[in-house]
């Protein structure tokens, strides 16, 4: 008999979680005004908001961090996370930062202007943010199969290549700094873009005289993905994958607290010696100085430890496995779930899951609530709170997609809490037609408003009259 598949680790650490009744998640999510983020973790008792900074580091990891030289200058772990990025990511010239977006806020800085445009496969939040703070337009060219939740393509991450013609050709090269190749590309649901993809992208980009970043988060997932899926990749490594990956990139923005598995980091990769000059000038006024920008030496030897480990294949498949794992369990029982699976966590197709919900009263948040009271489980909405008003109209944005996504922490819960999750949604959905309401904002803020946002239930005028 074949043996069954199994976890690549074993585990040292554990830290206890709790699990709560009905009737206190529902005094909890009133007093958080419907918005999880305004729980506190106790109150959660499977934290599925983000894959971000919530993964379980390694003991190589930790102990790479005893080993953290705290020099303000020229630190020695600065030298081994610019080796590791040099060797596992082919960039000359990094600047480390806090996290993620910071490194888009001094990359954006030196790069975006008011009245540019960006294009991009389907823009991440903080990415979006930064490039509409600076007046400039983030204009998505995903391709279009991404938008169907059902229809069954292997790299729904892919940029459409006559879509972004069309922005090349229509707008002079001054006004367009970079495009932007997020991988995988989280908004459209963590699915990955293809090599040939990023060839061509490239290409393009070149024919064009213009620079292409990759939005990087979940570099090694996309890896991966090319490796299973991709022809003439299989029996390639996945760091021989990745190589290749940054070969069609002239920079690269990471946040490190995803695919190199530490719980804060990012930076950013350069080839070009000039832009990273002007770069440095914004990492010092934004981050500190360019040998450690926002990091502690610790925490840039364990991420240097990270980026190792997380482009390791035992590792990416015991971790998309889980996933799939989850996916599949949602499949079984008729849950709508976002297919092919992605790489971080599986996407429920909200409008799928509550026809009958107006868009108005914000159906994929009213399908978090739900889930959230059944079990303490804490997804996130990917839908119209996330996608946030139009900068100019401020009307409300409908996305194509309202989702929930799950995002599965790296190497934190096991299957046994894939299987809580699947049947607490199963009974979320036996009961669909009994949510007949979703909700209605009372206050938000005018940028990124899904972190503050606050809530009611809408009741509608037969329940208050009842
Ligand atoms: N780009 C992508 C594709 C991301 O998913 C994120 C963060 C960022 C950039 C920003 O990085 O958080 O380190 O500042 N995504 C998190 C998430 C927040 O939950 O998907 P950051």
């Amino acid at each position: 008999m074949e043996l069954p598949f199994s976890e690549s680790f074993k585990i040292k650490m554990v830290e206890p979680i709790r699990k709560s009744s009905r009737e206190e998640r529902e005094q909890w999510i009133k007093a958080a005004h419907y918005n999880l983020f305004n729980l506190r973790s106790d109150q959660v008792f499977i934290d599925l908001l983000t894959d971000s900074g919530t993964g379980a580091m390694s003991d190589r990891q930790w102990a790479a961090m005893m080993l953290g030289d705290e020099s303000y200058a020229g630190a020695s772990s600065y030298y081994n996370l610019k080796n590791a990025i040099k060797d596992i990511l082919g960039f000359e010239y990094f600047l480390p930062t806090h996290q993620g977006r910071a490194a888009e806020n001094v990359l954006f800085s030196a790069l975006v202007k008011d009245g540019d445009i960006v294009p991009g496969n389907s823009h991440f939040d903080t990415t979006k943010g930064h490039i509409e703070f600076r007046k400039a337009k983030a204009i998505d060219c995903t391709i279009d199969e991404a938008f169907n939740t059902t229809l069954d393509h292997p790299f729904k991450g892919n940029l459409d290549l006559n879509k972004l013609e069309y922005e090349l050709q229509s707008h002079p090269k001054e006004k367009i700094p970079m495009i932007i190749v997020t991988v995988t590309c989280n908004s459209s649901g963590g699915q990955p873009v293809s090599m040939k993809n990023m060839r061509e992208v490239y290409a393009m980009a070149k024919e064009y005289g213009i620079r292409v970043i990759f939005d990087s988060a979940r570099f090694a997932e996309n890896a991966y993905f090319i490796k299973v899926r991709e022809e003439g990749y299989a029996d390639k490594s996945i760091k021989e994958i990745v190589k290749e990956m940054y070969s069609y990139a002239d920079g690269m923005t990471m946040s490190s607290k995803k695919d190199a598995i530490v719980n804060m980091g990012g930076f950013i990769g350069l080839r070009d010696e000039e832009l990273f000059k002007t770069a440095s000038q914004f990492n010092i006024i934004f981050e500190g100085f360019i040998t450690y920008g926002g990091m502690s030496g610790r925490d840039m030897n364990a991420l240097a430890q990270g980026l190792d480990e997380g482009t390791e294949f035992n590792y990416l498949e015991t971790r998309i496995n889980q996933v799939a794992y989850l996916g599949s369990r949602l499949k079984e029982f008729g849950i709508p779930v976002q297919e092919p699976f992605g790489g971080h966590a599986i996407f429920i197709d909200a409008k799928r899951f509550l026809p009958h919900l107006p868009k108005e009263e914000y159906v994929a948040q009213t399908l978090a609530v739900e889930l959230y009271k059944e079990a303490g489980i804490r997804g996130v909405e990917i839908g119209t709170l996330l996608a946030d008003r139009d900068p100019e109209t401020r009307e409300n944005r409908y996305p194509a997609l309202e989702l929930v996504r799950l995002a599965i922490p790296r190497r934190v819960y096991t299957n046994n809490h894939m299987d809580v999750i699947a049947v607490a949604l199963k009974n979320v959905f036996d009961r669909r037609e009994e949510i007949k309401t979703g909700y209605h904002i009372l206050s938000e803020a005018p940028i990124m408003r899904h972190f503050t946002v606050e809530l009611a239930p809408t009741v509608n005028a037969t329940c208050v009259a009842e």
